[in-house]
């Protein structure tokens, strides 16, 4: 199962995914606390997690899986996989879910 693929396709159902199923390397759109959010576990297994609500202007930001960044497809804000900023308009980073329970 290729989340990158599924999402790259446009297919977003994985809503619901525990963020600890990720494989290293992958990010995806999941469930955390009834929320949705963006995981990304990194290579040294450590998982990352944003807020998927651009900070711009509210729009659900999606992953980015050749440039591992968090997209924004309303007026094109960038984060890096820890929600900063990339590439405005927006000038807020994402809120973030701490993890140090989980990694
Ligand atoms: Fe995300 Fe405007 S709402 S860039």
């Amino acid at each position: 199962f290729n989340v990158a693929a599924h999402l790259m396709e446009g297919k977003l159902e994985l809503v619901g995914t525990r963020p600890e199923a990720l494989k290293k390397g992958e990010g995806a759109i999941v469930q955390m606390n009834s929320k949705r959010a963006g995981a990304y576990k990194d290579e040294d297994g450590k998982l990352h997690v944003v807020d998927t609500t651009c900070t711009h202007m509210g729009c659900e930001v999606e992953w980015n899986s050749a440039e591992h960044s968090w997209d924004c497809p309303c007026h094109g804000s960038r984060f890096d996989i820890d929600g900063n900023v990339m590439e405005g308009p927006a000038d807020k980073p994402l809120q973030t879910f701490p993890m140090e329970d989980k990694a």
